[in-house]
């Protein structure tokens, strides 16, 4: 294949930004396992652009040496997969629909990872198992109403265990305003980034810090 050609099937298929090829919807593999699996229960139907941001973000508040890290609601895997490739840290990933497995599967093979992901719902971590982390991170998790409590509790919990910090992007939906608003009264900063690569987009990260104080 002519390079020009390659070009062109890259930037049709998949982006590629931080190490990381994100896999788009026109991606031949992505395309039939689109015909078998559409049955999304709670949005994980691609890779959403608050990723980008977050994987900015985390180039530039990077995990610490030997911390374990919570990808909550990974989808399709893409911080995930940024993390496992950028970082020496055990990166562990979960969501709670099954069927984007497929999809953050092919997305890991392609990215030569071999992060996992595990179908988990994240109201489920007790504080024994949260203090294996140290590092919690999320992209586009807070988009119903009804997310801000559970994830306002889970955050408290991480917060009541080891876990160093937080960090949740999100396009600016009102239940993660509302989440960053209770967040506030425990340490939690909003930073606004935007990027220009891979696509033009500003996105909104909440960091809650253990020693905010
Ligand atoms: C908008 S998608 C974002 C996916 C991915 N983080 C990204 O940025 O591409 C939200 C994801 O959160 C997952 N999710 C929603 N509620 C969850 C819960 N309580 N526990 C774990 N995952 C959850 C959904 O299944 C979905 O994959």
């Amino acid at each position: 294949m002519s390079d020009q050609k390659k070009t062109k099937n890259e930037l049709k298929y998949y982006t590629e930004f931080l190490n990381v090829k994100a896999l788009s919807s026109m991606h031949p593999e992505i395309k039939k396992l689109k015909t078998k699996n559409s049955n999304h229960t709670a949005h994980g139907n691609k890779n959403w652009r608050s990723s980008f941001v977050l994987m900015d973000y985390l180039t530039n508040d990077p995990p610490k040496s030997g911390e374990k890290i919570l990808d909550i609601g990974c989808g399709w895997g893409l911080v995930s997969i940024f993390l496992s490739k950028n970082f020496n840290n055990e990166v562990h990933s979960i969501d709670i629909d099954p069927s984007v497995v497929p999809f953050f599967s092919l997305q890991t093979s392609i990215n030569k990872t071999d992060t996992s992901i595990k179908i988990k719902n994240f109201t489920e971590y007790t504080k024994t198992k949260i203090s294996e982390y140290g590092l919690i991170v999320g992209a586009d998790i807070c988009f119903w109403d009804e997310m801000t409590l559970p994830l306002l509790k889970f955050i408290k919990q991480a917060l009541n265990s080891n876990v160093r910090q937080i960090s949740i992007a999100d396009p600016g939906r009102p239940p993660f305003w509302d989440l960053a608003e209770k967040c506030a009264k425990i340490g939690g900063e909003i930073f606004t980034r935007r990027i220009n690569e891979p696509i033009k987009t500003e996105k909104h990260v909440l960091v809650i810090n253990k020693d905010h104080k």
